[in-house]
């Protein structure tokens, strides 16, 4: 049985330069896991808090010096001797030390951090890749209390690779741009293979930076995820543009590469009206044009009608529950509806969205519940209702890969990791590459 000897945490840097927790566990026998925890910058108000220094002197008050010294100082000496095999325990444990319902105390961040490097550290204990440790916690979580696995269980809780959801054109909070909707992705749908897939996303990324530049667009600089980020006049254009770059890369609309849209509503709700800029001719003095749920219901449909659209995130804002119940009856059975903000990988929020008939797959960021075991219950909570599971990066990424075995272990349709740009993204599309190659070819 392997345990952790040393836990040590230290402060690294995101791909927005802000500073973020970096967790080693290392256990007696030798065996080392690392992970590096990633930060949104749309986040949403059901999430776990991350802690940061507030010291103005420090990285603008963004330091996570109080994080890293709660891992070395207090989590540390909780954990040691612990077996890094029993994920569910050392979870608890994590949160039992924390004592608050949003993680507060001692930091997501700290939290989260060392129970991914213990999922690691386990992995490489047992001498196995990421993913099919991560594999065998997901059954773990699918038989808990349940029926005993047959040969059906089995199929289902198969390592599979994720079609990739990436992003081509930015705006919100992620872009310099005008546009309202956050991202405009693209879904290679109809590729034979995830490596079919991604060739196919790099030539439409190519075709797409290129026919924005001949527009008079911007078609080179990107966003901080690696999406475009041109001032289109408005949402109706960016995924118009999308069309077009499918075409001239050579592929079908629908049928091989469908359209989706993290709309990420709440950035512009208002608490009870939708203040969207870019609808229209653009008018810098202008007024934001302000629309009630139906109206925006109302608008995304007409997108939906327009485009070979197929997936919708965060269409209305993460309280407006009432108006995501008109949503889900109105594209539930046309489009997937994906709740990001609304949901936030809380599985008591997943709950209340499958009881009331919201929404119909879930966004799962690690981070905004701050354990890999709350997270697994959340894909497992999702999985048994019939949501569609999406596995997310964040706006703030690392070299960190973990999000890629994630979503090969839990068999999750879709890993949205950003466009193809920036090594932080290029560095988990590559992970699946390699994963690819060892299903092909290795037993284990
Ligand atoms: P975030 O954006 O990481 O800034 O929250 C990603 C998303 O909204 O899906
Ligand atoms: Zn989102």
């Amino acid at each position: 049985m392997p345990t952790i000897s040393r836990i040590h945490a230290r402060e690294v840097l995101d791909s927005r330069g802000d500073p973020t927790v970096e967790v080693e566990i290392h256990c007696s026998s030798g065996a080392m896991g690392r992970a590096i925890v990633p930060a949104g910058a749309s986040t949403g108000r059901a999430e776990a808090r991350e802690l940061r220094d507030g010291d103005p002197a420090r990285y603008d008050g963004r330091g996570v010096l109080a994080a890293v010294a709660n891992v070395n100082d207090q989590i540390a000496p909780a954990l040691l001797g612990f077996d890094p095999c029993r994920q569910s325990e050392l979870d608890q444990r994590l949160c039992q030390l924390d004592g608050t319902p949003d993680k507060s105390r001692l930091g997501a961040n700290a939290l989260l951090g060392v129970s991914l490097a213990a999922a690691h550290a386990a992995a490489a204990a047992g001498g196995l890749p990421l993913f099919r440790h991560l594999n065998d916690l997901w059954r773990q979580a699918g038989t808990t209390g349940g029926a005993p696995a047959d040969a059906t269980f089995d199929k289902d809780m198969a390592p599979r690779l994720p079609m990739p959801m990436t992003n081509m054109i930015s705006g919100g909070l992620h872009a310099g741009g005008n546009l309202d909707f956050q991202d405009f992705l693209i879904m290679p749908v109809g590729a034979v293979s995830y490596s079919v897939g991604l060739e196919w996303i790099v030539r439409i990324h190519r075709r797409l930076g290129r026919l924005l530049t001949e527009a008079g667009f911007e078609g080179r600089l990107v966003g901080d995820e690696g999406g475009y980020g041109p001032r289109l006049p408005d949402n109706r254009q960016a995924a118009a543009f999308l069309v077009t770059a499918i075409e001239a890369a050579g592929l079908r609309p629908l049928d091989d590469v469908t359209i989706a849209l993290d709309v990420a509503s709440s950035h512009f709700f208002d608490g009870s009206h939708y203040r969207l800029r870019a609808e229209g001719p653009v008018r810098p003095d202008s007024d934001p044009v302000r629309l009630d749920s139906d109206q925006l219901i109302d608008r995304l449909q007409a997108l939906v009608d327009e485009f070979p659209i197929t997936l919708i995130e965060d269409g209305l804002a993460e309280d407006d529950w009432d108006g995501w119940r008109r949503l889900t009856s109105r594209l539930g059975g046309r489009v997937r509806l994906v709740g990001d903000d609304l949901l936030a990988t809380n599985p008591d929020r997943v709950r209340r969205a499958i009881e009331s008939g919201v929404a119909n797959s879930v966004l799962v960021k690690l981070n905004q519940i701050g354990t890999l075991s709350e997270t697994l219950q959340t894909m497992r909570l999702a999985r048994t209702a019939g949501y569609g599971c999406i596995v997310s990066a964040r706006s703030g990424e690392t070299e960190d890969v973990t999000i890629a075995d994630l979503a090969v272990a839990t068999a999750a349709e879709f890993i949205k990791i950003g466009s193809i740009q920036r090594s932080e993204r290029l560095a988990k599309y590559n992970r699946l590459l390699a994963i690819e190659e060892h299903l092909a070819t290795c037993a284990d």
